[in-house]
């Protein structure tokens, strides 16, 4: 029986860990304690820090696993890196994990390589000048944790009055010295999921995010196809698989944030993992096929194919059209009551609450404030929209 090692055991993991059970593999799970979802379904739990990369390459020794992976967090993404090079697993190597894991470092490589991208700044948090630091950048700008995800931390400025404050909420989502300051780019946010396989691109899938406009734009839904002409397309794969070759990302799924601006497209990060938010499920219910199963058996090492679930090529897939959307609540409060009034339907694929009457939720500001997430298809993707305005009219969350 394979072994595999998975990082986090929250709700972006639990699809995953479900998946190992089912394929029959020996599920190890660690994590931080909490109260997360994912623990009752492992195999065996090590409650352990998943940033901490000794204690997990202690571990990963231990039980002589046969892989290790995430989905939907970066924050775990440099453990993968330094197990997956120490221990010869298939998987980023240490290298790619930590340019993948520092937004200072990403940018650094996508300059070297000519990858299209928001001008930046070094920021140290000693620097009590950041007027003249900051000077060549053309306001508004975006001060951001070289080290955080989902949003936190995440600040758009209007006027240097604001640097400071800025600064401060930037300080209090890091565990770095430095920060980084960016241009802000007024555009369409967009993304695209891919993996890339013993070197070479498996699939490119551009989809189209909703996001939700807070401190600075947090991505709460997505949908697929994203509609890009033919030109648009070109450039946005080009400046994808450039990132890919900067970041020496060769062995993971890759989960890339972009802006499109005045026809062209900028890279704004680039994760060495499956996206949150239902992204690997936009993947599945697209190509027709189960995404963490072919992630889970890429981190095994087994010659995984990316072939559509209707033997099209994933350039060729004509796609099934889906949408998501997070649950979110407008208050803090405790859950008294949610339920969904919908009935049955096969393009409902999933209506999920991530609590229980009695939880306590908070007024939604970043990524991890979600409290669910609806997930819909269709015939096409006006359809898939559409059903899931439906689905959510008939959602009824009372937070008190
Ligand atoms: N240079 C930028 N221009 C415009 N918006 C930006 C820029 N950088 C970040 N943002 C906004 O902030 C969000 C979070 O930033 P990102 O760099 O993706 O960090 P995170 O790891 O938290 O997702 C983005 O989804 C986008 O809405
Ligand atoms: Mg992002």
């Amino acid at each position: 029986m394979k072994k595999i090692l998975i990082l986090g055991a929250g709700i972006y993991q639990v699809p995953l860990i479900k998946t190992a059970k089912r394929l029959g593999i020996y599920t190890i799970v660690a994590s931080i304690q909490g109260n997360y979802p994912g623990f009752e379904l492992a195999d065996k739990v090590y409650y352990e820090n998943t940033t901490d990369y000794g204690r997990i390459l202690a571990i990963a020794r231990r039980e002589n696993i046969d892989g290790i992976i995430t989905t939907g967090t970066d924050v775990a993404v440099i453990t993968i890196g330094r197990v997956c090079d120490t221990l010869v697993l298939k998987g980023l190597s240490f290298e790619a994990a930590k340019l993948a894991t520092d937004k200072l470092k990403m940018k650094t490589c996508y300059e070297e390589y000519g990858v299209r991208t928001a001008k930046y700044r070094r920021v140290s948090f000693d620097n009590m000048n950041l007027e003249e630091t900051l000077e060549e950048l053309q306001l508004p700008l975006i001060f951001k944790p070289v080290d955080s995800s989902g949003s936190r931390g995440v600040v758009k400025v209007d006027s240097p009055r604001e640097f400071m404050t800025a600064r401060d909420t930037v300080l209090e989502n890091t565990r770095s010295n430095y920060f980084i300051v960016e241009e802000f780019i007024e555009g369409e946010e967009f993304g695209a999921q891919a993996f890339v396989y013993n070197g070479s691109i498996q699939f490119i899938l551009p989809h189209g995010d909703y996001i939700f406009k807070g401190d600075t734009g947090v991505p709460i839904g997505h949908f697929a196809p994203f509609d890009l002409d033919s030109e648009a397309l070109e450039d946005t794969k080009k400046q994808l698989k450039l990132a890919v070759k900067a970041m020496k990302l060769d062995n993971c799924a890759i989960n890339a944030d972009f802006i499109r601006k005045d026809g062209k497209t900028y890279v704004l990060e680039i994760g060495g993992r499956s996206g949150a938010t239902c992204l690997a499920e936009l993947v599945s219910i697209y190509y027709g096929y189960d995404y963490y199963e072919k992630i889970l058996l890429t981190a095994l090492g087994e010659d995984v194919d990316f072939t559509a679930g209707d033997g099209t090529s994933p350039e060729d897939c004509p796609g099934t059209p889906n949408a998501s959307m997070l649950l979110m609540s407008d208050s803090d409060g405790t859950i008294a009551s949610q339920e969904c009034s919908y009935p049955d339907d096969p393009d409902v694929v999933e209506v999920q609450f991530d609590f229980k009457p009695g939880d306590p939720v908070k007024k939604f500001h970043v990524g991890p404030n979600r409290i669910g997430h609806v997930i819909t298809k269709g015939e096409t993707l006006q359809a898939a929209v559409d059903k899931l305005r439906d689905v959510l009219d008939h959602i009824n969350i009372d937070v008190k």
